[in-house]
């Protein structure tokens, strides 16, 4: 059965020690109040990572994440941080794609392939981000959309690469705007994403794909949203940033 994991985006919030205590709450609420199999994984600011790894250590089912890396092993790319040095401090996964950095630095598909490949060579997995904005839902094309940032993103990978990506559905125009896609309208994406996976890779292969939804997810709309057939948990950004909003959807897995 695929993994079902609930992911928080801090994005470019929280000073370190802010960050660090979020984090201690998050991990003393997970001790206490998670019973399932759901991982919950917290993508931080690259000044966090090293320690809240560290303070995620022992604790069952909880991993940390990037938000980013750059394309190249190393060298001369002021300002910018690698996929090996992010490993190197404990982090699992990668937050890739997301349209933040689609629209804010000009991250195409082809740069994200190259991003993919780089984060797996170092044993990272992808939390791999795709949706369409408002203008492609309105326009119906949506469903190309979302397939031409598949095809180009991730599905160049063999079957076994791709086996260790994560996909997170999230509309534009759902994220950070209070507006959430209804359970209905995420549901016959996240059911067309599993049908191109299992077109390209095999029915297997789709069946295990994790496949998250994100855009103002939040205690009152997650259980309708995790309670759809082909919806395999959250990619959070503002409810992460509150400990008890975050674990409240985590807790959905609970039940
Ligand atoms: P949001 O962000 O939950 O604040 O809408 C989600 C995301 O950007 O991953």
């Amino acid at each position: 059965m695929r993994k079902k994991i609930v992911a928080g985006n801090w994005k470019m919030n929280l000073n370190f020690e802010e960050g660090v205590s979020l984090f201690s709450e998050i991990v003393n609420m997970v001790k206490d109040e998670v019973v399932g199999d759901q991982e919950v994984i917290v993508c931080t600011p690259f000044i966090h990572l090293s320690t809240v790894a560290k303070m995620s250590e022992n604790v069952k089912n909880v991993n940390i994440g990037s938000q980013n890396v750059h394309q190249a092993e190393s060298g001369a790319y002021t300002g910018e941080v690698s996929a090996s040095q992010v490993k190197s401090v404990g982090v699992e996964y990668v937050i890739l794609g997301h349209s933040e950095r689609r629209a804010y630095f000009g991250e195409t598909d082809a740069l994200l392939a190259e991003k993919t490949n780089v984060t797996l060579k170092h044993g990272l997995k992808p939390i791999f981000c795709i949706g369409e904005t408002k203008e492609e839902r309105e326009s119906g094309k949506f469903f190309d959309v979302i397939k031409n940032q598949l095809v180009n993103g991730v599905f160049h990978l063999s079957k076994e690469d791709f086996a260790k990506v994560v996909l997170a559905y999230e509309p534009v125009w759902a994220i950070g705007t209070g507006l959430t896609a209804s359970p209905e309208q995420a549901q016959e994406v996240h059911a067309f994403i599993r049908e191109t996976i299992a077109n390209q890779y095999d029915a297997e292969t789709a069946d295990n794909t994790t496949i998250l939804y994100g855009g103002s997810c939040n205690p009152s709309n997650a259980p309708t949203l995790f309670s759809q057939k082909d919806i395999d948990g959250g990619l959070i950004g503002g409810a992460s940033l509150k400990s008890r909003d975050f674990l409240d959807i985590v807790k959905v897995f609970n039940a």
